[in-house]
C-alpha cells in the first residue's frame, strides 16, 4: 500500500513520557496529525523482559499502521533500546525513528568530564547503550543512576511531589557531589520533572553549574528529516490533530494530559487481548 503525506504520524511509549517528545513533534509541525499511545497497561517498561517489550512495541506498531501512521516514532527509550533492531528487520517497509540517551552530545558538551545518565535499567543493560558508550564516552567518566520508582510517580501524575523531590535528590545529589556538569534524561517520562531537576541543582551547595540534555527537540528534528526525504511531510494547508489511546483508563491519561501538556485532550482505550490490541 502506497503511503501519502496526509496521513498521520504515530507515536508510542510505555506511558505519559513520550509526550515529551510530542511536543517538539507539534512545534516544529503543527499541521502533522499525530497518533499517540500509552501503554499503560505495561509500564513501566523499564525493568520488564526484553521479549516482553518487543512484543509489546510490534503489536502496537501495527496498531498505529492500522490507524493509517505513516511514520513510527519509538518515544521511549527503553523500547528504542530493546526493540528497535527487531521491529526494522520484522516491518522493513515501515519508517521508524527511535532513541537513545544524548551520551554523544553530553561527552562533547562536558568540561568536567564527568556526566550523568538517567535511564532505566533496561536501558542501562542493553547492548545499544553498551555501543553508545564504548564509541562516544572512552575520555569521560559516566555515572549511571536508574531512578528506581520515578517512572511510576511521574505517570501518577506526581511531578512536584515531595516524594518526587525526595527520590530526585538521593539521584542528584551525589552526582553533583562528585562534579558531573552534564546531566543527559535517558527517559522520556523525565523531562516533566525537569523543573525539580532544575531546582534541586540550583540549591545544590557545590554551586555548580549543569547543563541538562533532553534528547527530545532533536528526535522531532531526526523525523522531519526522514520525512522529507520520503517527500511525506504533510501538506501544508493542513490542519494538525492529537488522537491519544491508552491501553489502560482513558479517565487517567485525559487528567495526565491536561497536566503534562496544558491542554486537556479526548483519549480512545485500547484493550489488550491475547497479545492483541483492539478497540474498546
Ligand atoms: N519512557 C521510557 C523511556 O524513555 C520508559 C519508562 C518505563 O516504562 O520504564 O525509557
Amino acid at each position: 500500500m502506497t503511503i501519502t503525506a496526509d496521513q498521520p504520524i504515530g507515536i508510542f511509549d510505555s506511558g505519559v513520557g513520550g509526550l515529551s517528545v510530542l511536543r517538539p513533534i507539534q512545534a516544529l509541525f503543527p499541521n502533522e496529525q499525530l497518533l499517540y499511545f500509552a501503554d499503560q497497561a505495561h509500564v513501566p517498561y523499564g525493568s520488564r523482559s526484553l521479549a516482553e517489550i518487543r512484543r509489546y512495541s510490534e503489536e502496537i506498531t501495527r496498531f498505529l499502521l492500522s490507524e493509517g501512521a505513516k511514520i513510527v516514532v519509538v518515544a521511549c527509550n527503553t523500547a528504542s533500546a530493546a526493540a528497535l533492531n527487531t521491529l526494522r528487520k520484522t516491518l522493513p517497509q515501515v519508517h521508524f525513528v527511535g532513541m537513545e540517551p544524548a551520551v554523544k552530545p553530553a561527552a562533547l558538551e562536558t568540561r568536567s568530564g564527568k556526566v550523568g545518565v538517567l535511564a532505566t535499567e533496561n536501558t542501562f543493560s542493553s547492548p545499544r547503550y553498551a555501543q553508545l558508550m564504548s564509541r562516544f564516552a572512552q575520555d569521560v567518566e559516566v555515572i549511571e543512576n536508574p531512578c528506581r520508582g520515578l517512572v511510576p510517580l511521574i505517570e501518577s501524575g506526581y511531578v512536584a511531589a515531595t516524594d518526587t523531590e525526595a527520590l530526585l535528590r538521593k539521584v542528584l545529589d551525589p552526582m553533583l557531589a562528585s562534579g558531573v556538569d552534564t546531566l543527559v534524561l535517558g527517559c522520556t517520562h523525565y523531562p516533566f520533572v525537569r523543573p525539580l531537576i532544575e531546582r534541586i541543582i540550583e540549591e545544590n551547595a557545590t554551586g555548580a553549574r549543569v547543563t541538562i540534555i533532553d534528547p527530545a527537540p532533536a528526535v522531532a528534528r531526526q523525523m522531519g528529516r526522514v520525512l522529507t526525504r520520503q517527500q511525506l511531510l504533510a501538506p501544508a494547508g493542513q490542519r494538525g490533530s492529537v488522537r491519544l489511546f491508552t491501553s489502560a483508563r482513558s479517565q487517567s491519561l485525559a487528567d495526565l494530559s491536561e497536566q503534562l501538556l496544558g491542554k486537556r485532550l479526548a483519549v480512545e482505550e485500547v484493550i489488550w487481548r491475547n497479545n492483541r490490541l483492539t478497540s474498546a
